[in-house]
């Protein structure tokens, strides 16, 4: 796992804190371990940072980020390592004015490119308060201080609500922001409908749908097999909502579990449908390729398949030979690459 130093910024400051108070725990603070700090709870949109940090003995709930059990003007910090996502910041922002008491600070920590000075302005236009910025080698810890004043919103493009936010093939599909590219159809998963389309498999009763998102490899798998059972998990809880709202919408047969890489499941489906993530936060991060692999080889049946999609740089055969004995490239078009993984 790479090392955030914004992350360790944050943390260091947090720390010592004493006053009720609140941290944003999003996919940053995957794998880490910190000693519990019982003036702060912890709110995080991952099942695994929220999970794990419980088990440390932190007060830490999952949701997408709901602020809402948090009485207004009553916590004296809020600590958040930025994250990538523009709404989901500026809602964050947004709450973090609500619920500080005057005189109460945002820290915000993050890197120059990702846009902490510019952030830290707008957060002190919505605190209307005080920014203080300061540099600890290339990274920046900023600080607002909440007015007395109204607080300015920021655009957070209803950050909490559900939408019919895209259209496939006249079908209207659910999304919200908080999850990756939760307003557009991804390229390497449309690169999987259409080899499909064009070279369909034989019709499978079972379908794991790993790292679901909103539910795209769902809905098409539905299209193709609408008597399939279908299981969608995912780790983030803007895109589990999502997927759950499209399941109900579309009428379909399954269930959408919260897991970290479906550590819970057992249940092995005949079709496992996966474009796994390589991002973890602002960093690459190739383990990830391998912990979606093996995951789908121990959920896969023997006489299954693994449809896997994965950006061209990524060496998925080499990672994919140490678990499936066959692989199969089905198309490479430069930018994704879709094999079948099977035996
Ligand atoms: C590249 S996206 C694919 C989303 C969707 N399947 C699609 O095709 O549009 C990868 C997905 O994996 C999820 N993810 C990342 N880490 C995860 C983990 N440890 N466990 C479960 N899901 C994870 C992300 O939240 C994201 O929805």
């Amino acid at each position: 796992m790479s090392r955030d130093n914004a992350l360790t910024l944050l943390l260091d400051m947090l720390r010592s804190e004493y006053e009720p108070s609140l941290w944003i725990a999003d996919e940053h603070v995957a794998g880490i371990q910190i000693a519990v700090n019982p003036a702060l709870e912890v709110l995080s949109n991952r099942f695994d940072v929220a999970e794990a940090l419980s088990k440390q003995g932190w007060r830490s709930g999952f949701s997408d980020l709901d602020f809402s059990h948090i009485t207004d003007g009553t916590l004296t910090s809020v600590y958040f390592r930025l994250a990538k996502e523009k709404p989901m910041v500026n809602h964050v922002i947004n709450q973090a004015a609500r619920v500080l008491k005057t005189g109460g600070r945002l820290m915000i920590s993050g890197d120059k490119q990702q846009g902490i000075k510019t952030y830290a302005k707008k957060a002190g236009q919505c605190l209307v308060g005080q920014v203080e910025i300061k540099k600890h080698g290339n990274h920046y810890l900023a600080s607002i201080t909440r007015s007395q004043q109204p607080a300015v919103l920021l655009d957070e493009q209803n950050y909490p609500v559900l939408r019919t936010a895209l259209g496939y093939k006249g079908m209207g599909i659910s999304s919200k922001p908080g999850q990756f590219g939760w307003n557009k159809l991804d390229k390497g998963s449309l690169l999987l409908a259409q080899q499909l389309n064009e070279n369909p498999i034989n019709r499978p009763g079972t379908i794991l749908d790993l790292g679901c998102g909103y539910g795209l490899l769902s809905l098409l798998a539905h299209g193709w097999w609408p008597d399939a059972e279908i299981t969608a998990t995912d780790n983030n809880a803007a895109a589990l909502s999502s997927c759950q709202q499209n399941f109900t919408q579309h009428g379909i047969t399954g269930s959408v579990i919260a897991d970290n890489c479906a550590s819970s499941i057992t249940k092995r489906h005949d079709l496992v449908l996966c474009n796994p993530p390589f991002h973890q936060g602002f960093v690459v991060e190739h383990d990830l390729t391998e912990q979606f692999i093996a995951t789908a080889f121990r959920l896969c049946k023997p006489t299954g398949c693994a449809l896997f999609v994965v950006n061209a740089f990524i060496p998925l055969e080499r990672i994919a030979k140490q678990y499936f004995k066959q692989q199969q490239l089905l198309d490479n078009d430069g930018q994704f690459k879709l094999f079948k993984l099977h035996g």
